[in-house]
């Protein structure tokens, strides 16, 4: 079931230590299945609140989503407190919560960026991009004190850090130097580069990444993630050699992806 996947991912994360006090948040994109499943238990008297920003596109879509303020740590203990079910309303702007998020609680203060960001990988993927994950991990956001926010700088570091990253992320990642968190405007920097990358980096704060299921977006993070402290340990320790442009396209051709032109 969908929820034992989205709570499972919850946890997970936390156990990676991605996820201090209430630090990032998760959003699904739910299937007609996923509703029928679930809607015997949507309550009778749904809370409605109006959204600064709109996306007609997404009017009618089910989504659930972490509760702003709520921390992963929790979610499996009691998920009709920390995470809860939204629907979009007619407009795109504004949701009716129908499901959890009991005694008040909100969806994540990131709902601006997770639904402009699932509305640009809906399109991207012809509608298979169901899951958007926002992750505090430490060495992603240490490595972002250490170069300047440069997409092609990121990527090329990362693919050259650990020999299947080209394979997983051959578009790259990109990067939103720092804005204020939860505001429209770093959504929508964000989703400008997340139709073209799955991954996105936010400067000194975290990433958002993107997949058509829980297990992938969880997977690409964690590979982003590797990377970076893998990188961040070298540099420690002292690079004298790297993965080759060649070797990164010999990677390429033998697992038939094709890396980011403008980046190699
Ligand atoms: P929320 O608790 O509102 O989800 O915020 C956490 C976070 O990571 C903000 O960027
Ligand atoms: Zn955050």
């Amino acid at each position: 079931m969908f929820l034992d996947d989205f709570i499972r991912m919850c946890y997970d994360g936390f156990l990676q230590g991605w996820h201090e006090r209430n630090g990032g948040n998760l959003s699904y994109r739910m299937t007609d299945e996923d509703v029928k499943v679930v809607e015997s238990q949507f309550c009778k008297n749904s809370r409605h609140y109006d959204m600064p920003f709109s996306v007609p596109e997404l009017a009618g879509s089910y989504f659930t989503v972490t509760g702003s303020g709520k921390y992963m740590r929790n979610v499996p203990l009691a998920p009709e407190k920390n995470i809860g079910i939204i629907r979009i309303d007619s407009k795109g702007s504004g949701y009716d919560i129908l499901w959890g998020l009991e005694d008040g609680a909100k969806p994540t203060s990131e709902i601006p960026t997770h639904l402009m960001n699932h509305l640009e990988r809906m399109k991207a993927t012809d509608g298979a991009c169901r899951v958007i994950y926002h992750a505090h991990p430490a060495n992603i956001t240490a490595l972002t004190y250490t170069i300047e926010p440069d997409a092609r700088t990121y990527s090329r570091i990362l693919w050259q850090s650990e020999t299947e990253c080209a394979v997983v992320f051959p578009e790259g990642v990109g990067v939103v130097d720092w804005m204020v968190p939860g505001s429209i405007d770093i959504g929508v920097e964000t989703a400008k580069l997340i139709s073209s990358y799955r991954a996105v980096i936010w400067a000194f704060h975290g990433i958002f990444g993107s997949g058509n299921d829980f297990d992938e977006t969880f997977g690409l993070i964690h590979t982003i993630e590797k990377a970076a402290e893998i990188y961040l340990k070298a540099k420690s320790a002292g690079i004298v050699r790297t993965i080759t442009d060649d070797e990164l396209r010999l990677l390429a051709d033998a697992f038939g992806v094709q890396l980011n032109k403008d980046f190699i």
